[in-house]
């Protein structure tokens, strides 16, 4: 005989969240949480999609379309952990009608105080030093030992300027004197970018000829599917950086590689790959590099923002109200 069904909704949580969240949605649902914090496979993703309300995925989770070809499917709500949603396909929930919500805002801040350290680490060879020092190779301060590249004054070129791109521009202008250039298309409105003092570009080819750090900040789309590839970094200046905490795919990993070894870039600060966790050994041993694991929301004030906002939209669902960050 098939269990009952619990009266409140049954909401599948992927990921250990922090515990006041954890808490708060088992007090709200009837939370099935994931104590030993794995990461769903295929199979356990297309189980919850039979046996819950909803599940709070978190960029882990590829919901793909065959994973959302689920039979049954009993889920109405994908309230995913996270502003990026490019491991959901969309198109194929909504037309299973299934409805999915980001957690937007929460994180801008932190994402981008993540961009400004990797650009200042890689510029100041802050890994090389750090590594060095833990070595127990330093002999002592000298003039010529492990200069870097000065960040202040220089140029910052943002491939994209949304909440976070803006918040890199606002940091880079106010803290470092940059001058910031900048390539979206679709740009916010003229009087936030006149704020922000950035200038418009007419192409992402146009940020690459002109500046000293790149750095990038779109959604990940079938548009900004190697937006990065060879013949763009060719345009990078020799002594630019790349700096990318939004999606590794916007960059086509092999011809950053091929980039950096043949140094017609002088070094890239990496925070996202694209087949995470999957690190390619080539960036591993090349020192010009960072290389942080995926950390640009990770404080714990974010996090348990992240995790109040995907339940204020799950709240928002099954109250019958609109939630306030339907992506699809
Ligand atoms: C985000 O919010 O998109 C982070 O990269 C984690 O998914």
């Amino acid at each position: 005989m098939a269990a009952p069904r619990s009266p409140r909704p049954v909401v599948v949580v992927t990921r250990r969240l922090p515990a006041l969240v954890e808490a708060q949605v088992a007090a709200e649902f009837d939370a099935r949480l994931n104590p030993d914090d794995h990461a769903f496979s295929a199979a356990e993703l297309s189980a919850a999609l039979g046996s819950a309300d909803a599940l709070l995925p978190t960029v882990t989770d590829r919901l793909t379309a065959a994973v959302l070809a689920a039979q049954p499917l009993r889920t109405r709500i994908l309230a995913n952990y996270g502003v990026g949603f490019n491991h959901i396909d969309t198109a194929a929930a909504q037309a299973r009608g299934v409805v999915v919500t980001n957690t937007p805002d929460v994180l801008t801040d932190d994402t981008a105080d993540d961009a400004v350290m990797l650009m200042l680490m890689v510029a100041r060879r802050a890994g090389e030093g750090e590594r060095h020092v833990r070595a127990g190779a330093w002999t002592g301060w000298r003039p010529t030992h492990l200069l870097g590249t000065r960040v202040s004054g220089k140029t910052l070129g943002l491939i994209g300027l949304g909440r976070i791109g803006r918040a890199v521009a606002q940091r880079a202008r106010h803290g470092f004197g940059m001058r910031v250039v900048f390539h979206d298309p679709y740009p916010p409105p003229a009087g936030v970018v006149a704020e922000l003092g950035a200038e418009p570009r007419a192409s992402v080819d146009d940020v690459l000829r002109e500046a000293d750090f790149v750095s990038i900040h779109s959604p990940a789309t079938p548009d900004t599917h190697h937006l990065l590839d060879a013949r763009r970094l060719a345009l990078m200046k020799p002594g630019a950086f790349l700096i990318n905490t939004a999606r590794g795919d916007i960059v086509d990993e092999a011809a950053l590689v091929a980039a950096l070894k043949r140094k017609t870039i002088a070094g890239a600060a990496l925070d996202v790959y694209e087949r995470e966790p999957e690190v390619p050994r080539d960036l591993l041993a090349l020192e010009q590099v960072v290389l942080l694991p995926h950390l640009g929301s990770a404080t714990n004030e974010t996090r348990v923002a992240m995790g109040l906002r995907a339940l204020e939209n799950l709240r928002a669902f099954f109250a019958g109200l609109p939630p306030r960050d339907r992506v699809a």
